[in-house]
């Protein structure tokens, strides 16, 4: 059987970096699931559709093949055969891919997709309802999180290194991390929330690094599995 590792928890807690290292750390594959939510957010919007409107975004789901493909220990993603994983990180998409997310149908476009890739491969896979709905059985499940302000600050510095002065204010991060956290907590299917059996891990007073070390250690003393690290 593979081993399956949950981690859920609000935007900017640092999943998807830390995810990112443990998988690269311990050999085991890194599935972000967000990214397969935003190149449907994409498609929405390329389409010109309101990405609030059920009824114009449902039939949008006919027209498009989500594929993640896993190069070099990368996640990287395809719509309709475009590579487009660079695309999918704006501010717009992000806040669309929110919305777009609560749909049930979008969620159950993208279901057995990650069971799929679950199934097949040993993982850590990122999202909102993966312990809760995604992999109910995964060995492990971890629900990770760190305080609005400082997820709002780690991001607004993330912004601002490939911005510069263009990027958002503080502020403006802040009040864009509280609405997505209330739409993404709030809605009716999969909302954000801690399954029973998750361990809770708070990250606003660790490093990245002693998030990493914190996460590794979750693993190896609850699953027992140790990757590539013997
Ligand atoms: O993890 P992310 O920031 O890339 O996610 C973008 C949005 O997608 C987020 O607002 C909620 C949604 N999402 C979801 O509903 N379920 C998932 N498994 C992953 C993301």
């Amino acid at each position: 059987m593979s081993i399956n590792i949950a981690v859920d928890g609000p935007a900017g807690a640092g999943k998807s970096s830390i995810a990112k290292r443990v998988s690269a750390d311990m050999q085991i594959i890194y599935v972000d699931t967000g990214a397969l939510y935003r190149t449907i957010a994409l498609y929405v919007l390329r389409k010109g559709a309101d990405p609030k409107n059920k009824d114009t975004v449902i039939p949008l789901l006919s027209e498009i093949t989500v594929e993640p493909r896993f190069i070099g220990g990368e996640q990287r993603v395809f719509l309709n055969g475009e590579d487009v994983s660079g695309l999918i990180r704006t501010e717009e998409v992000s806040m669309a891919t929110s919305t777009v997310s609560a749909i049930p149908e979008v969620r159950a476009f993208l279901l057995d997709l990650q069971r799929k890739i679950a199934s097949e491969n040993d993982v850590i896979m990122d999202g909102r309802d993966i312990g809760t709905v995604v992999l109910p059985d995964a060995q492990l499940k971890i629900f990770l999180t760190a305080s609005d302000t400082a997820r709002a600050e780690r991001r607004h510095k993330e912004l601002v290194e490939r911005e510069g002065a263009s990027a958002p204010s503080f502020d403006e991060v802040l009040r864009l991390v509280r609405e997505r956290d209330a739409q993404d907590s709030g809605r009716k299917t999969s909302p954000l929330k801690m399954a029973d059996d998750a361990v809770l891990a708070d990250t606003s007073e660790l490093d990245f690094e002693q998030s990493v070390e914190l996460v590794k250690k979750l693993i190896r003393s609850r699953t027992g599995f140790s990757g590539g690290e013997g």
